[in-house]
């Protein structure tokens, strides 16, 4: 591989900025000067160093995330505000720094997110084309009816240029995901499992709006086949194992 493009591919630039900083002396290999953009190198035995730092080769990264309350849904580039605190902030062993969120959670929704650097993707995780299923825990302030449900099921107007599409909703008990209740009659008409297939602005709030409760806790739980590991408490995050990056590649 050239040594451009394991540095470009390595998150430090694009390929004429890291032309830039091999011709200024910036590189070395194996300990040598390199000054030629086109010098071969292999990413599993070289080591390649930029302003002394050894460049360690990664093309793509993916982490689950357990996303906290408080935190923006964004990459640190992507911030009006730069000292506020985005999800990739949470990510301290990346090695690339072009790392984004797929898709937005709201500062105060909870759950699974998943960070990468890879576009395609994450492209065809959002596309609306490709209606990939998300499942969110979901806390209202009040009851809602069985109508309601029915009505949120077939799809209700939340002010856009068409009403939502139909989505699952599963009552739960109040005590939150996990419960062995999946699927029971909730005692309170509260909390629920949905499963949406499209991810509009605030879309699950303001369908709960629409039935006039409104949400006091949101939690995903899941996006296509990658399920929130249970394990992972607010905050925390893992790699992908590669079967779950292989069922995520496989959705559609
Ligand atoms: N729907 C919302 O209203 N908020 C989220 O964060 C995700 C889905």
């Amino acid at each position: 591989m050239r040594l451009d493009k394991f540095l470009a591919e390595s998150g430090k630039g694009t390929r004429s900025e890291v032309k830039k900083m091999i011709s200024k002396g910036r590189v070395n290999l194996n300990g040598l000067l390199v000054k030629d953009p086109s010098f071969k190198v292999d990413p599993e035995k070289d080591v390649v160093k930029l302003d002394g730092e050894t460049v360690i080769y990664a093309a793509f990264e993916y982490f689950m995330l357990n996303k906290p309350a408080g935190v923006i849904s964004a990459s640190k580039a992507d911030l009006r505000n730069p000292d506020e605190l985005c999800v990739t902030d949470l990510i301290k062993e990346k090695l690339r720094d072009d790392l984004f969120p797929v898709g937005r959670l709201d500062k105060d929704t909870v759950g699974l997110l998943l960070i990468t650097n890879d576009g395609e993707l994450a492209h065809r995780l959002l596309s609306p084309k490709r209606h990939v299923d998300k499942t969110y825990y979901v806390k209202l302030s009040s009851a809602v009816s069985p109508e309601d449900i029915s009505k949120l099921e077939k799809g209700v107007d939340i002010g856009d240029d068409k009403p939502t599409l139909p989505c699952r909703i599963l009552p739960v008990s109040d005590t939150g995901p996990g419960d062995a209740s999946m699927g029971s009659a909730s005692p309170s008409g509260r909390s629920f499992y949905i499963t949406i297939h499209e991810g509009r602005f605030h879309q699950i709030k303001r369908m709960f709006a629409a039935c006039g409760t409104e949400v006091i806790y949101l939690k995903r739980l899941s996006m296509g086949n990658l399920l929130l590991d249970e394990k992972l408490g607010e905050g925390e995050y893992r790699r992908l194992t590669w079967e779950e990056l292989l069922g995520l590649r496989a959705c559609r």
